[in-house]
């Protein structure tokens, strides 16, 4: 059994290198798709776990939802509410752990989760809190990262270069249909699912990368584990990998095509 509180504490420490709302702010869309396709309903309670900066947390609150969002960064926790003050909308945030959320059970009339509680080490233990603060007949919507396209292989890429404790099962799983019903079991009523894309856009791939290299926690750990030579090998497949899956094929702007499953489940 794998030590999940060490593996954890690690993990904290990583979402919260560099500044992880720069990356955020390319994947804007994948909540706002997310909250479309729920139909969240306007004063419907929404917990957005595993907010960052509070993507789906704006996004539900643009919807008239009374929102709160949870994360175990706090400063993350601080861009959402600078976010949220800007826009003029309310939100409430709330430093949690994905595994153990500080709520009484069917709190919310939906749960949202945007590449989130796919990272938390035990995902049995994350979707069941899903599930747990949701109520009968609400809605869990979840957006994760696929094994397949540019961003499941991009992960794939990293963890040979940097390991990951043995006996943890990939985030990328959560891409995966079987495996989501699989960890929510008795939760789903019902459950629809769609491979979506997600883009990224960048002036050049050499600009992906160093955006990646400053703001993105888990690119900046990764490098800082490597020595230069092994720095520049990553660099240089990483480079490969991009363009495999650039619009463009790395002549120009680079348009990197990435997906992700979105799945709205209905709770039983
Ligand atoms: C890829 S970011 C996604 C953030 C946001 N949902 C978005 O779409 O921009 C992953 C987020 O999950 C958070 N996270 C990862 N594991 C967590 C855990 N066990 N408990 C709470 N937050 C967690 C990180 O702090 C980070 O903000």
């Amino acid at each position: 059994m794998p030590d999940f509180a060490a593996i954890k504490q690690k993990q904290q420490a990583t979402w919260a290198t560099g500044d992880f709302s720069i990356i955020a702010s390319r994947v804007v869309f994948v909540s706002e798709c997310l909250c479309e396709n729920a139909d969240l309903q306007a004063g419907w309670t929404v917990l957005d776990v595993a907010t960052g900066s509070g993507n789906a947390a704006l996004a539900a609150a643009r919807r008239g939802c009374i929102v709160t969002g949870a994360d175990y960064v706090p400063a993350l926790l601080e861009r959402a509410r600078l976010r949220a003050r800007a826009e003029q909308v309310d939100i409430t945030t709330v430093e949690a752990d994905a595994e153990s959320l500080p709520f009484a059970d069917g709190s919310f009339d939906a749960v949202t989760t945007v590449f989130g509680s796919m990272f938390a080490p035990n995902h049995v233990a994350a979707a069941g809190e899903l599930a747990r603060v949701c109520r009968r007949g609400g809605r869990i919507a979840l957006a994760s990262w696929c094994p397949e396209g540019y961003t499941g292989e991009m992960f794939k890429l990293f963890a040979r270069y940097l390991p990951p404790p043995p006996g943890v099962t990939p985030p990328i799983q959560w891409g995966v249909e079987r495996h989501v019903r699989e960890i929510f079991g008795q939760a789903i009523g019902s459950i629809r699912s769609e491979v979506r894309e997600a883009v990224f856009r960048f002036r050049s791939i050499d600009e992906m990368i160093t955006t990646f290299r400053t703001y993105f926690g888990p690119t900046v750990k990764t490098y800082a584990a490597l020595s230069d030579s092994q720095q520049k090998e990553l660099t240089g497949e990483w480079t490969e990998l991009a363009r495999k899956y650039d619009r463009n094929r790395g002549n120009g702007p680079a348009a990197i095509v990435g997906s992700y499953l979105e799945s709205i489940i209905e709770r039983a």
